[in-house]
């Protein structure tokens, strides 16, 4: 039995995150797309982007597992909104309850951290979908947005990046356990 470290990224945060933690824990940094045989691991530590509520390529590989027998699961949510903000964290977390079994929920221990957007970079759909929901949000009373609102409003066409290595410390102690 093994360790791993796998991601879903599109546009290369959550890979940052994925290889840096690779670095400090010195476990293999993969795309969800390259696992083969995801039953050789017990010890997961899964990386997604968080794409309208949806953590990339999450739900595609944890119905790959045949068992939770002898496995730790620590999921790692990247998004734009402030993960340090409660009501976030809860909309993060109602999303991944419907995402995942119950006995894989009961196993896995979630963090989040904050990735990036450029929006030079957005494919088609991506800066479509973001048009309407940054017009979606505007045009809220200020005491209806979200914090995902708010964070899209601020950053609506731009580069920005809240890329914070440091945070990565409380999941490699997580993974050291
Ligand atoms: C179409 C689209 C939908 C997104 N939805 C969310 C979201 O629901 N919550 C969030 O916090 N960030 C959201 N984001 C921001 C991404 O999660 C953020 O850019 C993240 O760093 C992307 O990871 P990646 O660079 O590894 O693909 C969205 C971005 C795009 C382009």
């Amino acid at each position: 039995m093994d360790s791993i470290i796998i991601y879903g990224s599109q546009y290369g945060t959550t890979k940052m995150y994925a290889e840096e933690l690779s670095k400090r824990t010195n476990v293999k940094a993969l795309s969800f797309e390259k696992i083969d045989d995801i039953n050789k691991y017990n010890k997961i530590i899964y990386l997604g982007g968080l794409y309208a509520g949806g953590v990339l390529g999450m739900s595609k590989t944890f119905k790959k597992l045949n068992d939770m027998n002898n496995r730790r699961i620590i999921l790692v949510t990247v998004g734009l909104a402030d993960p340090k903000n409660a009501e976030n964290i809860n909309n993060i977390r109602n999303a991944i309850k419907r995402q995942l079994s119950k006995n894989i929920l009961e196993k896995i221990k979630i963090f989040h951290l904050r990735g990036g957007i450029d929006y030079s970079k957005l494919n088609f759909v991506h800066k479509t979908l973001m048009n309407l929901l940054y017009k979606k949000a505007k045009n809220l009373p200020e005491e209806k947005k979200t914090v995902e609102d708010k964070a899209i409003i601020e950053t609506y066409g731009k580069k920005v990046s809240f890329i914070d290595f440091s945070d990565l410390d409380g999941i490699v102690s997580e993974f050291s356990k």
